[in-house]
C-alpha cells in the first residue's frame, strides 16, 4: 500500500536482532538504515565467512541473506550453518529467482524470499511477517507448557511488613541481570514472586519460562533445555533459546540431576548453550531465577549439590516468609481467593465473618498460602467452611474486613492484658512477631 508508513511494523520488530549478509556495501547500508531505527540491533557481514564469525559472537532472531556472493552462495552457507547449529530465521534476497533457487531455498528452510530490487516497505513487511511467525511459534510452545503446568498467576498480595520488604527487594533487583534464589517453605509463593520479578523487570515483554528440575526426564533434559540438531538437520530450539532475552526460572533446583548441574554451571559461566548435536555454542541473553524449598546448604554439605554451582546461584537470596508469620495478610488473601473462586466456579461466595477470619488467623498454615487457597476453594465448592473455621455468621463480607482491625485491636489488647503488658509474651501467644505488636500498638496507643 502506497500510504503505508514504516511504523506499522514497530511492535514485532522492536525487540529483534538482525544480521544482514550481503557483499554489496550499498545494499548493506540500505538495509541497516531502514532497520536500525526499528529493531533492537542490526549488524552487517560482507561475506559468508564474516557472517559465521558474527554468529559465534551473538544470537540473531533473523538473518537477511544475499544469495550470490564471491565467497559462496547464501544457500550453501545456510545449509552448512544449520548443521553447526543455527536457530535464526532467514530471508533470502536475490536478483535471480529461478525455480531451482526457490526449491533449494525451501529445502534450506528459508522463511521468505524477496526479489531485488525491492522497496523499503517490501523488505520491512517480509521481516515483520517472518518475526510474527517466529514469535507465534514460540509463544504457542511456551503457552502450551504453562497450561499443562498449572502455573500460579496473579498479583503478589499482602501488606504485612514481611511481604512489603520482599516486594521492595524485588523492585530493587528488577532492573539488574543478577540471578536470584527464592527459598522458603512449600506454598509461600516462591514461583509467584519470581513471576512478579520478571513482570516488573525490563524483560517483561520477553518470555518467562519455568522449568521444574524434578519433573523433567533425565534423558530428555539436555534436548529440552538446550535444543537439538536432529539427523536430518532439523532444529528444535530448547527452552533456553525460546526464553532468549527473558527470564528462565529453574524450580526445585535441589533435585537437579548431576549432568544438568554440570551443564548449567557452564551456561551460567559462559552465557552460551550448545544444542545436542550442534558444533556451535549459541550466545544467549537470559536472566536466571531459582527456587527451592529444600535446604541447599545441607545438600552441598552432603555432596548432593555442587558447591561451585551453589555459589553461582546464591548471589541474592529471597526468603519467602511463612504465612503464620504474617497473619495480617490472611484477610486480604482470603477475601481475594473467595472472590476468585466464586467467580471462576460460578458459585456463591461464603461470608468471611469475624469469627471465621479470627480462626483463619490463628491457624498455623503449614501449607502456607497454597493451603489457604485450597481451603477457600474447597469451602466454596462445599458451600461451607470446615467446622474448625466456621463462624456463627454475625457480621459478614466487606464489613467484616473493615471491622477486623477493631476485633484485632480488642483481641491483642486483651492478650496483652493477660500477659501483664509483656509484648514479647503476647506476641508468642498470638503467634505473630513482636514487631507486629509494636507496630499495631504504635498506631492504636497514641
Ligand atoms: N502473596 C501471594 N498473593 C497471592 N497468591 C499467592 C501469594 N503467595 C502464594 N500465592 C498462591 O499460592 C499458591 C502457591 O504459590 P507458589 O506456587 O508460588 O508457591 P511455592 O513457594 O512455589 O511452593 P512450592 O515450594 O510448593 O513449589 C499459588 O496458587 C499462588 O498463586
Ligand atoms: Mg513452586
Amino acid at each position: 500500500m502506497a500510504t503505508s508508513t514504516m511504523d506499522d511494523y514497530g511492535g514485532t520488530l522492536a525487540g529483534a536482532s538482525v544480521l544482514v549478509i550481503d557483499d554489496e556495501p550499498g545494499m548493506r547500508n540500505f538495509l541497516t538504515k531502514i532497520l536500525e531505527p526499528r529493531v533492537k540491533r542490526v549488524e552487517e557481514a560482507g561475506s559468508p565467512k564474516e557472517a559465521t564469525l558474527k554468529l559465534d559472537e551473538a544470537h540473531y532472531d533473523l538473518v537477511i541473506l544475499d544469495n550470490l556472493m564471491p565467497g559462496g552462495t547464501g544457500l550453501d552457507w545456510v545449509t552448512e550453518q544449520r548443521r553447526k547449529g543455527f536457530f535464526a530465521d532467514t530471508i533470502l534476497i536475490t536478483a535471480y529467482a529461478d525455480l531451482e533457487t526457490a526449491i533449494a531455498a525451501l529445502r534450506a528452510g528459508v522463511s521468505d524470499f524477496v526479489l531485488k530490487p525491492f522497496r523499503a516497505n517490501q523488505i520491512l513487511s517480509a521481516v515483520a511477517r517472518t518475526l510474527d511467525r517466529k514469535y507465534l511459534r514460540r509463544d504457542n510452545t511456551l503457552l502450551l507448557r504453562e497450561l499443562h503446568a498449572g502455573s500460579p498467576r496473579g498479583k503478589l498480595l499482602g501488606n504485612s511488613q514481611a511481604l512489603t520488604d520482599v516486594r521492595s527487594m524485588l523492585a530493587r533487583l528488577a532492573p539488574l541481570p543478577t540471578p536470584v534464589l527464592f527459598t522458603g517453605a512449600s506454598g509461600t509463593g516462591k514461583e509467584l514472586a519470581a513471576r512478579y520479578l520478571h513482570q516488573v523487570s525490563d524483560r517483561a515483554e520477553k518470555p518467562f519460562v519455568a522449568v521444574n528440575c524434578a519433573a523433567i526426564a533425565p534423558d530428555r533434559i539436555a534436548s529440552e533445555l538446550f535444543g537439538v540438531v536432529e539427523d536430518d538437520d532439523r532444529l528444535k530450539p530448547g527452552l533456553l533459546l525460546l526464553a532468549d532475552g527473558g527470564t528462565l526460572f529453574l524450580d526445585e533446583v535441589a533435585q537437579m540431576p548431576d549432568q544438568l548441574q554440570a551443564a548449567l554451571l557452564r551456561v551460567l559461566e559462559d552465557k552460551r548453550v550448545r544444542p545436542v548435536g550442534a558444533e556451535r555454542e549459541i550466545p544467549l541473553n537470559l536472566r536466571f531465577l531459582f527456587a527451592t524449598n529444600a535446604d541447599l546448604d545441607a545438600a552441598v554439605a552432603e555432596g548432593q549439590f555442587r558447591a561451585d554451582l551453589y555459589h553461582r546461584i546464591n548471589v541474592m537470596r529471597i526468603e519467602m516468609p511463612p504465612l503464620r508469620d504474617r497473619s495480617e495478610d490472611i484477610v486480604e488473601l482470603a477475601a481475594f481467593f473467595m472472590q476468585e473462586f466464586a467467580t471462576t466456579l460460578g458459585m456463591p461466595r461464603l461470608d468471611l465473618d469475624e469469627e471465621t477470619l479470627l480462626k483463619l488467623r490463628r491457624y498455623d498454615w503449614p501449607g502456607n498460602v497454597r493451603e489457604l487457597k485450597n481451603l477457600i476453594e474447597r469451602s466454596v465448592i462445599l458451600g461451607e467452611f470446615p467446622e474448625e473455621f466456621a463462624g456463627s455468621g454475625a457480621v459478614t463480607g466487606a464489613q467484616a474486613i473493615e471491622n477486623l482491625d477493631l476485633v484485632m485491636q480488642r483481641h491483642i489488647l486483651h492478650v496483652l492484658d493477660l500477659c501483664d503488658g509483656n509484648r514479647a509474651e503476647a506476641a508468642r501467644r498470638l503467634g505473630v512477631s513482636r514487631k507486629t505488636i509494636d507496630r499495631k500498638m504504635a498506631v492504636w496507643v497514641v
